[in-house]
C-alpha cells in the first residue's frame, strides 16, 4: 500500500470555519490523505480563511509567504486557499501568489477532491461558484473516527442582512438552511462518537428554516427534535441576529431542557444614528426590550455580544450610547472590534474616524465589558452548575471543563473522563476561569 499523503490545515475566522476544515479533511480523507500538525511535512497546505477586517486577510499573504521556502525544497506540495479571502480575492490570489495551486471558495468544498487531482496533475485550479447544489449533501460524511465531547454542526449559512460594514452576505452568499433530517442524522452521528455537546452554527443562525418533514422548521423546532437524540446533553447555536429571535425560540430557553443559558446576541452599537447607518434595522431600545424578554424567560441567561467601535460618523456621543447600553445589559461575555474599511461594502466609501479614536473607544469599551465579564464569573462562586468535562488540566489530577454558561471551570478529583457531564460547585474564581468541586 503507498503511504498516506499528508494535509495541513490552517484555519483562520468564525467556528463556520472550523466546522468546514474538519469536512474538508474528511473529503481530502477520501483521497488517501491524513491530517498532520506540521506544514513541514505536509504533502498538502490548505489555509481556511477569513475576510471579515483587513487584518484577518492580509494574514493569508504573510502566511503564504512563510511556505514559499517549503515549495522550493518540494516542488510537488500543493498549497491551497479556502474560505472568504479565496471567495473575494481568488483571481487576485492567483496573480499575487503564483506558487498558490488551488483556490476554493466555501461553497465549492464538495468538489475539492476533483480540484485535487487537477492540482496533482499540475493545473491551477480556481473554484468561486455559489453552486445550485448543497455542498453538504455530497460531502462524504463524516467517518466514524471517536470525537470529543464538543462539536459544531453548520445548519445555515449566507447572509440577507446586509449590515453596511459587512462582507459576509458577499463572500458566503444568501442564506440557505440544510434540511433538518440531515442534520438530525449527522447529530445521532456526532453522539455515537462520543459528542454531548452541540453548537449549531450558521451566519444568521436564527433565521434558520430547513425543510421538515411536516414543512419548513424554525431553529426552535430543530433545538426540540434534537432535544430528544438520547445521549445528547447540551445544546448551544450561534449567531443570532435580534431581528429573528421569534417567540418559539425565545420560548425554548424557558423550556427545553438541553439548551443552555447562554446567548450571543451581537448588537455591534448603541446609538440609534450608528445602528441605523449600519443598516442593523433596529434600535437600542427594541434590542433592550428583547433582551427583558429573553430574562424573562431564563433569568439566569448569560448573553454574549460583538461590538464595533469606530464606525464611520460614530461621535463621542455615540459611542456613549454604546457604553450605556452595555452598562444596562451586563454581559457575561463580549467580542470587540475597531471598525475595518472593507472594499465594496457601503460604509467603506464614508467619512473615517482617526485610528487613535478608535484606540482610544476601544480601551475603554475593553475595561467596561472585562469589568462586567469578571463580575458575572465571580458571582458564580457559590453556586451549582453543570461542566461538561473536556480534557486534562495543567496540575495533576486535574480536569477543565465548561460550565452551562460557557466559563472554563477546573475541578481536580479522581474518576472524570473527557466527555462526563458532572455537578460542581464553583469555589474560586481566577483571571480567565473558574475552580469547582464535584457534588
Ligand atoms: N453573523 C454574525 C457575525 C458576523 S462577523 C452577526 O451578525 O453578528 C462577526 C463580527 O465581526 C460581527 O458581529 C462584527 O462585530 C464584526 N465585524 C464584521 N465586520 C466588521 C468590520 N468591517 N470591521 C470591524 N468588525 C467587523
Ligand atoms: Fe454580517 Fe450583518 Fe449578516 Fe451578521 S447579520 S453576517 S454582521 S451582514
Ligand atoms: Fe471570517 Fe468568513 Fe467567518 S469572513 S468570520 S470566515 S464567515
Amino acid at each position: 500500500m503507498s503511504q498516506p499523503k499528508k494535509l495541513f490545515i490552517k484555519t483562520y475566522g468564525c467556528q463556520m470555519n472550523v466546522y468546514d476544515s474538519e469536512r474538508m479533511a474528511e473529503a481530502l480523507g477520501g483521497q488517501g490523505y491524513v491530517e498532520t500538525k506540521s506544514p513541514d511535512d505536509a504533502d498538502m497546505i490548505l489555509l481556511n480563511t477569513c475576510h471579515i477586517r483587513e487584518k484577518a486577510a492580509e494574514k493569508v499573504y504573510s502566511e503564504l509567504g512563510r511556505y514559499k521556502g517549503l515549495k522550493a525544497a518540494k516542488p510537488d506540495l500543493k498549497i491551497g486557499v479556502a474560505g472568504c479571502v479565496a471567495q473575494a480575492e481568488g483571481e487576485e490570489i492567483m496573480r499575487r501568489q503564483p506558487m498558490v495551486d488551488l483556490v476554493v471558495g466555501p461553497q465549492s468544498y464538495h468538489r475539492l477532491p476533483e480540484m485535487e487531482a487537477k492540482a496533482g496533475q499540475g493545473a491551477k485550479v480556481l473554484d468561486t461558484d455559489f453552486p445550485e447544489e448543497d455542498k453538504f449533501e455530497h460531502l462524504k460524511s463524516r467517518p466514524k473516527a471517536k470525537r470529543g465531547p464538543s462539536a459544531f454542526l453548520t445548519v445555515q449559512e449566507g447572509c440577507d442582512k446586509f449590515c453596511a460594514f459587512c462582507v459576509v452576505p458577499y463572500t458566503r452568499g444568501a442564506e440557505v438552511s440544510r434540511p433538518a433530517a440531515r442534520i438530525l442524522d449527522e447529530a445521532r452521528d456526532l453522539v455515537a462518537r462520543g459528542v454531548r455537546e452541540i453548537t449549531l452554527l450558521g451566519q444568521n443562525v436564527n433565521a434558520y428554516h430547513g425543510a421538515g418533514p411536516d414543512g419548513d422548521w424554525s431553529l426552535a423546532r430543530l433545538i426540540w427534535a434534537l432535544n430528544d437524540v438520547d445521549g445528547l446533553e447540551r445544546i448551544r447555536f450561534t449567531t443570532s441576529h435580534p431581528n429573528d429571535m421569534s417567540d418559539d425560540l425565545i420560548d425554548a430557553h424557558a423550556d427545553c431542557p438541553k439548551l443552555m443559558p447562554y446567548l450571543h446576541l451581537p448588537v455591534q452599537a448603541g446609538s440609534d444614528k450608528i445602528l441605523k447607518r449600519m443598516n442593523r434595522q433596529h434600535t437600542a431600545e427594541q434590542y433592550l426590550r428583547l433582551i427583558e424578554r429573553l430574562r424573562a424567560a431564563r433569568p439566569d441567561l448569560h448573553l454574549s455580544g460583538d461590538f464595533i467601535v469606530g464606525f464611520p460618523e460614530e461621535t463621542e456621543t455615540d459611542f456613549q450610547d454604546t457604553l450605556s447600553l452595555i452598562e444596562a445589559v451586563q454581559y457575561g461575555s463580549a467580542f470587540s472590534f475597531k471598525y475595518s474599511e472593507r472594499p465594496g461594502t457601503p460604509a467603506a466609501e464614508r467619512a473615517q474616524v482617526p485610528e487613535d479614536e478608535k484606540d482610544d473607544r476601544l480601551q475603554r469599551l475593553q475595561a467596561l465589558l472585562t469589568r462586567q465579564q469578571r463580575a458575572l464569573q465571580d458571582a458564580m462562586v457559590g453556586r451549582e452548575v453543570g461542566v461538561l468535562f473536556e480534557r486534562p488540566g495543567r496540575l495533576e489530577g486535574q480536569m477543565v471543563g465548561k460550565s452551562d454558561y460557557l466559563h472554563a471551570v477546573h475541578v481536580t478529583a479522581e474518576g472524570i473522563a473527557p466527555g462526563d457531564l458532572r455537578r460542581v460547585r464553583i469555589v474560586d474564581s481566577g483571571p480567565n476561569s473558574l475552580t469547582g468541586q464535584l457534588l
